[in-house]
């Protein structure tokens, strides 16, 4: 595969996606409309968000249907579709034409997207995934673990983005686990590295909180991350437009680091 020098020294801004899904989690325990996600959606991009996720799984647990069409008839910033590469969520997606779509595996029995898509061994059937959506004129990212041959593999399917799967990283952080946590980081400094020289735009998400948001924000060649979980609890203490705030606030920091070492 051909490995190409790339300028990373004109440092991209860094977005952030704001996840929705937990909203619906939460207007889900009671049924009804409330709370709305596309009411919260449009606080967080009150607040500064770049764009909104919305994972659409195949049980419904929070985001539903009629909620991905709201999103996509009511928001002014970028919709982010997350969803499993399944014929039924596929189509979905290219009836709603989302601005981009995040191919993840899904697990019924999981609480959330445990780990990362394995893109090596579905290669064929992706490829086509990938092509579908991108007829529809949907950019399409890939969530993987930050492997070379997950990254190589998903060169080869076509995608243009990939996002990384922060979560193991974001556990050892949580736990304290010090030499697992730098570990972890390594492993994604080098992913997010390796992925841009192949060309790919590289985002990251799962797991994050403040320390670890400016901490992987301070990696010059991730331009995006996706946020849900830290953010709706942080509503609850901050305000969801507060919350959104103090996130974009420690990216910054993280992005200002990148820049002097650069
Ligand atoms: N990115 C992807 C692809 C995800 O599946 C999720 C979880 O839905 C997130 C980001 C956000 O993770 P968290 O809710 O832990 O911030």
């Amino acid at each position: 595969m051909c490995v190409r020098e790339l300028d990373v020294s004109g440092l991209s801004p860094i977005r952030l996606g704001v996840n929705i899904d937990h909203v619906a989690t939460i207007r889900n325990a009671r049924g009804g409309r409330h709370p709305d996600p596309v009411h919260a959606a449009e606080i967080a991009i009150a607040a500064g968000a770049d764009s909104i996720t919305a994972h659409l799984r195949e049980d419904r647990r929070h985001i539903n249907d009629e909620d991905v069409e709201r999103l996509k008839e009511q928001l002014q910033k970028p919709l982010n579709l997350e969803t499993a590469a399944t014929p039924e969520m596929v189509a979905i997606a290219i009836a709603t034409r989302p601005h981009a779509a995040c191919l993840v595996p899904e697990r019924r029995a999981e609480r959330t997207t445990e780990g990362g898509l394995d893109v090596a061994e579905n290669r064929q059937q992706l490829t086509e995934v990938v092509h579908d959506l991108s007829a529809a004129g949907i950019r399409v990212s890939l969530f993987i673990a930050p492997d070379e041959h997950q990254i190589e593999a998903a060169v080869a399917v076509g995608a243009p983005v990939i996002e990384i799967h922060t979560g193991a990283w974001c556990d050892a952080v949580t736990t304290g686990d010090a030499a697992r946590g730098a570990v972890e980081f390594a492993r994604i400094a080098a992913g997010a590295e390796f992925a841009r020289r192949l060309g790919l735009e590289v985002h990251a998400g799962h797991g994050l909180d403040y320390l670890t948001a400016e901490a992987v924000a301070a990696l010059p060649q991730v331009v995006e991350l996706n946020i849900g979980h830290y953010l709706i609890g942080e509503a609850l203490v901050v305000g969801l437009g507060g919350a959104v705030e103090r996130m974009l606030a420690a990216m910054r920091r993280g992005r200002a680091m990148a820049k002097a070492a650069s």
